[in-house]
C-alpha cells in the first residue's frame, strides 16, 4: 500500500495545545514497514522529520516545514509470565492511559500511579514520564527504535536509556536519531503500590477506611480523581501539562528563600532541593494574569493554557514572561518542559 501523504495539514488536531500550525506533509503510520518507508521518503526528498504521538507535550512555534509522521503502530504482547511477574512488549502508538488501565485491571501492577497521563507509549521514555511518586523508568526494561541513520531496528536496555527527572538519552545522545517503535515493561503481580506522594497518600486515607493498604486499583482511581480535579482536559482547555520542570536549587538558595517565604513548597532531590514551580508561579501572582488570551490554569499554575487556540509563539512569549518574573522575584531559573518545534 502506498503511503497516504497529506499536504498542508493543519496541526491543531494533532497537538493538545491547540496551536494552529501547518505541516508541509503529514502521514499516519500503522506499521514499522510504513514508518521505514516514510523515513526513506523524507531522506530522498531532503525533508526535515518530526515524529508525533498524540502531541500532548509538543509546542509548534511555527509551521513545520518537512514531514510529520504520526505514530499509530499498535499491539500489546505478554511474552513472559510467572506467578510473580509479567513482561510485555507494547507498540509505540498505543495510548498510555489505555495500557495503564488494562494492566491494572488484569492484576499487572507498577503503572497505576501513572494513570491518565496523556500521550502514547512511544513518547513515555523520551522524558521519562512521571507522576505521584513513580517514573516510567521503574518498570521499563527495554526500548526498540528505528535508527534514522542506518534504518536498522536497535534495542537498548534501561541503563542505556540514561533516565533522569524528565530526561533520557532520547533528549541527548539519541536526539533526532531514534524513532521508538516499541517499549518493554516488567510488571509485578504483587499488589503493593508505591505510596510516597503526599497528596496521593492523603486522598487514599480519605477514600479508604480501615487499616488495609489500598489496592492498586484504588490507587489508580485516586490518581484519576486528583488529576481530574487539578489538570485541565486538553480537549476542553488546550494545554501540554506542566509547562516548566520543577527546578532543583542549592541548599543555600533554598534556606534563603525559606526565610522570606516560610510557606515555600519543596522536596528533597538527589542533586539538591526541588521546588514546586507551580507554587512559585502562583506566589508571583500569575493566576491573575493573561497575555493575548494565554494564561495559567486556576487549579494548577504550572499548566499554561491556550483556550483561544493562539499561535505557539504567543504561548512561548507568555512562558518567557513567567520565566523572567520568577528569576527576578526568586532568583530561580525555570526550564521549559515540553518539546518546541
Ligand atoms: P508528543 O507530544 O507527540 O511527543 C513528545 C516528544 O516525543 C516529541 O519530541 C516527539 O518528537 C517525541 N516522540 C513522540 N513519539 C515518539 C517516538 N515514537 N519516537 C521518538 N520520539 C517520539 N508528563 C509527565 O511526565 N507526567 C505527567 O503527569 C503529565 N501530565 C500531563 C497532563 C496533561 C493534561 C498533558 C496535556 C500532558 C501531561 N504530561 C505529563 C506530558 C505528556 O503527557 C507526556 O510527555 C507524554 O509522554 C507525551 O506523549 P505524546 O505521545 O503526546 O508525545
Ligand atoms: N502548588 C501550588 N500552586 C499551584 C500548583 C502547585 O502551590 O498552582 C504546590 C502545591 O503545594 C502542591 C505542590 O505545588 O503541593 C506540588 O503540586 P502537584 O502535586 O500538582 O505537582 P507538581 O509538582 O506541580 C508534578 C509534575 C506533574 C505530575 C505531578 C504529580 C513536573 C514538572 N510536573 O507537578 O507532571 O503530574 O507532579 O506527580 O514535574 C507534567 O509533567 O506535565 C505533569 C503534569
Amino acid at each position: 500500500m502506498p503511503l497516504n501523504l497529506q499536504y498542508d495539514v493543519n496541526l491543531e488536531p494533532y497537538n493538545s495545545l491547540g496551536v494552529p500550525a501547518l505541516a508541509q506533509v503529514l502521514v499516519v503510520v500503522s506499521s514499522v514497514t510504513e514508518l521505514r518507508e516514510a523515513v526513506q521518503l523524507a531522506s530522498e526528498k531532503k525533508w526535515s522529520l518530526l515524529v508525533l504521538g498524540e502531541g500532548s507535550n509538543t509546542v509548534f512555534k511555527s509551521d513545520f516545514v518537512g514531514l510529520v509522521i504520526v505514530n499509530r503502530i499498535l499491539g500489546i504482547t505478554a511474552f513472559e509470565e510467572t506467578d510473580e511477574i509479567v513482561s510485555l512488549t507494547v507498540a509505540a502508538g498505543e495510548n498510555w492511559h489505555g495500557l495503564v488501565e488494562s494492566c491494572t485491571r488484569k492484576g499487572w501492577y507498577g503503572l497505576e500511579n501513572l494513570a491518565l497521563i496523556p500521550g502514547t507509549v512511544g513518547a513515555a521514555p523520551i522524558q521519562n514520564i512521571g507522576a505521584y511518586g513513580v517514573e516510567v523508568c521503574e518498570t521499563l526494561t527495554e526500548v526498540e527504535y528505528l535508527d534514522l541513520e542506518t534504518l536498522q531496528l536497535c534495542s537498548i536496555d534501561n541503563f542505556a536509556c540514561d533516565f533522569a527527572y524528565r530526561d533520557s538519552v532520547f533528549k541527548k545522545g539519541l536526539a533526532g536519531r531514534a524513532v521508538i517503535t516499541s517499549v518493554n515493561f516488567q510488571l509485578t503481580k504483587n499488589a503493593l503500590s508505591k505510596l510516597t506522594y503526599p497528596s496521593l497518600v492523603e486522598r487514599l486515607s480519605e477514600n479508604i477506611t480501615g487499616s488495609s493498604s489500598p489496592t492498586p486499583l484504588e490507587v489508580f482511581a485516586a490518581v484519576c480523581e486528583i488529576r481530574a480535579e487539578k489538570l485541565p482536559l486538553p480537549s476542553t482547555i488546550p494545554n501540554v501539562g506542566s509547562f516548566f520542570k520543577n527546578p532543583i536549587v542549592s541548599a543555600e538558595l533554598h534556606a534563603e528563600l525559606k526565610k522570606t517565604y516560610p510557606d515555600l513548597v519543596s522536596f528533597s532531590a538527589s542533586q539538591g532541593i526541588k521546588l514546586a514551580a507551580g507554587w512559585l508561579i502562583e506566589k508571583a501572582g500569575w493566576k491573575h494574569k493573561s497575555i493575548k488570551g494565554v494564561r495559567v490554569h486556576q487549579s494548577q499554575a504550572l499548566v499554561v493554557v491556550n483556550p483561544e487556540h493562539r499561535a505557539g509563539q504567543d504561548v512561548l512569549e507568555f512562558a518567557e514572561a513567567i520565566r523572567e518574573d520568577i528569576s527576578l522575584k526568586f532568583g530561580v531559573k525555570l526550564e521549559i518542559e515540553p518539546r518546541i518545534y
